[in-house]
C-alpha cells in the first residue's frame, strides 16, 4: 500500500489514462493487452481537443485538473497518453502530483534504430514538433540519422470525428507523406497518439516499405514496469474494469471510442473546470 496525496492507493485501484481526446485509447488498448487485470479510467478531454495549437499554460491547465479529476477517483498511476501534454508539462505534472506518472516519448530511438536508409520522419502535433522534448530526443538517440519532423495539423480532428479512411483522410496524409518519402525516409514515428488509427491508410498510401513505429507498447511495458516496482500490480487473472469519461458529448464520443476500439463501450460526460490560469 502506499499514499497517494492523502489517500491510500492500493493494487486494486485502478490505472488513470488521459488524452486531449480519444487518441490515448490507442495506448489503453496496449495497456489492456499486456496488463488485462488491470482497472482502467480513462479521460477523454474531447471538448477541448485538439491541446496541440493550444498555449503551454492551457495545457498545463486542463492537464492538471483531469489528473486531479483521475486522483479522486482513486487512481494509482497517471498514464499521459498525450505527446503534446507530456512535452508542454510533464516536470509541472510531477512536481504537483506524487502518484506516479508516466508519460509519452515519440519513437525515435527504435526508429534511428531501424532505419536502413538512415532517414526517418516523425508524425506530431505542431506542438510537439517544435517542442524541446522532440529535440532533445533526437539530439540523444538519432545523432546519425537524418530526422524530418513533419507537424500535421487536422489529422487529429479527423480521428475524433472517427474517421480513419476514405477520400478526405487521404487528402489530409498525402501532403504529409509526399515530402517525407521524397526525402527518402524509410521509417516513420507516429508522434502523437492519435495517429495509431490511421496507420492502415498511412501504409497503404505509402505502400509496405515503410516501416511505422509507435510508443503505445513501450508506454504499457513502462507502467507494467513501474506498477511492478512499487509493488502495486494488481493480482490475478481477472479482466480488469474500463470507465471511459468525456468532457465532450457522451453519445457521439461513446461512437467514435468503440469503432476506435473495435468494441461497444459506453462513455460517461464528466465535466473537469477549466483551470487554465495556472
Ligand atoms: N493525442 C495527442 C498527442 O498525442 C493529440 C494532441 C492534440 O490534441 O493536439 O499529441
Amino acid at each position: 500500500m502506499g499514499h497517494y496525496n492523502g489517500r491510500v492507493s492500493d493494487a486494486n485501484a485502478p490505472v488513470g489514462v488521459f488524452d486531449s481526446g480519444l487518441g490515448g485509447l490507442s495506448v489503453l488498448r496496449e495497456i489492456q493487452r499486456l496488463l488485462p487485470a488491470e482497472h482502467v479510467l480513462y479521460y477523454g478531454d474531447s471538448s477541448h481537443c485538439p491541446y496541440g495549437g493550444r498555449p503551454p499554460e492551457y495545457i498545463l491547465g486542463r492537464s492538471t485538473a483531469v489528473t486531479d479529476f483521475l486522483v479522486e477517483r482513486g487512481a494509482k498511476i497517471i498514464v499521459v497518453a498525450c505527446n503534446t501534454a507530456t512535452s508542454v508539462c510533464i516536470p509541472e505534472l510531477r512536481a504537483r502530483f506524487s502518484i506516479p506518472i508516466v508519460a509519452m516519448a515519440p519513437a525515435v530511438k527504435p526508429a534511428a534504430a531501424a532505419t536502413r536508409s538512415g532517414k526517418i520522419g516523425v508524425l506530431a502535433t505542431p506542438r510537439t514538433v517544435t517542442g524541446e522534448s522532440l529535440a532533445a530526443l533526437i539530439r540523444e538517440h538519432a545523432r546519425d540519422t537524418e530526422v524530418y519532423p513533419m507537424p500535421a495539423p487536422g489529422l487529429v480532428e479527423l480521428v475524433e470525428a472517427g474517421k480513419l479512411s476514405g477520400p478526405e483522410v487521404e487528402d489530409a496524409l498525402r501532403p504529409l507523406l509526399g515530402p517525407l518519402l521524397e526525402k527518402g525516409v524509410d521509417t516513420i514515428v507516429l508522434g502523437c497518439t492519435h495517429y495509431p488509427f490511421l496507420r492502415d491508410a498511412i501504409c497503404d498510401l505509402a505502400g509496405p516499405g515503410l516501416a511505422i513505429i509507435d510508443s503505445g507498447e513501450a508506454v504499457a511495458r513502462r507502467t507494467r514496469d513501474v506498477l511492478t516496482r512499487q509493488g502495486l500490480l494488481r493480482p490475478g487473472s481477472g479482466q480488469g474494469r474500463l470507465e471511459l469519461f468525456t468532457s465532450g458529448t457522451a453519445e457521439h464520443v461513446g461512437q467514435v471510442a468503440s469503432r476506435l476500439l473495435g468494441e461497444k463501450v459506453t462513455v460517461a460526460h464528466a465535466a473537469v473546470p477549466p483551470d487554465v490560469s495556472i
